[in-house]
């Protein structure tokens, strides 16, 4: 079914994501579905959104202390994430950069350029301008759907 939306080495990358967020993108993309949002570079993106997460080797742990972190001391997570493979801070790092390493996987994967710019802006502050582009409309239902899934 994902394959009428993605080429064999974009659903590749989706399924590179671990299960959790493998579901989450599903989610995303349904949800998007019902609203009646058939854009399809919005609908690529919504399955693709977090494919900067599938490089992190993200634990349950981590998940869990970003969200309490994030909750407490936000400021705290950029101290902790790290750049360096190796490191045990590294997953932060990544959970950090999803958006632009997802951006980038999405790009090596030949997403339009539309659904490489919604990947990477997904985790932006959603804009409250009236002199919204398309693109950030489709942005705004993104984000509408990931914030509820
Ligand atoms: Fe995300
Ligand atoms: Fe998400």
């Amino acid at each position: 079914m994902i394959s009428e939306y993605l080429t064999p080495p974009q659903v590749e990358l989706f399924q590179r994501l671990p299960r959790c967020d493998q579901r989450h993108g599903l989610d995303v993309f349904y949800a998007l579905q019902r609203k009646q949002q058939h854009d399809r570079d919005l609908l690529v993106a919504a399955l693709l959104h977090d494919a900067g997460k599938s490089e992190g080797r993200l634990r349950l742990w981590h998940r869990v202390l970003i969200v309490l972190i994030n909750a407490l001391r936000p400021e705290l997570l950029s101290r902790l994430a790290s750049d360096e493979p190796c490191s045990w801070r590294y997953p932060f790092f990544v959970h950090q950069q999803h958006p632009e390493l997802g951006a980038e996987l999405a790009q090596a994967a030949c997403c339009s350029l539309v659904a490489v710019e919604l990947i990477r802006r997904h985790q932006e502050p959603s804009a409250s301008s009236p002199f919204r582009t398309h693109q950030d409309e489709l942005l705004a239902a993104l984000q509408e759907a990931d914030g509820v899934n």
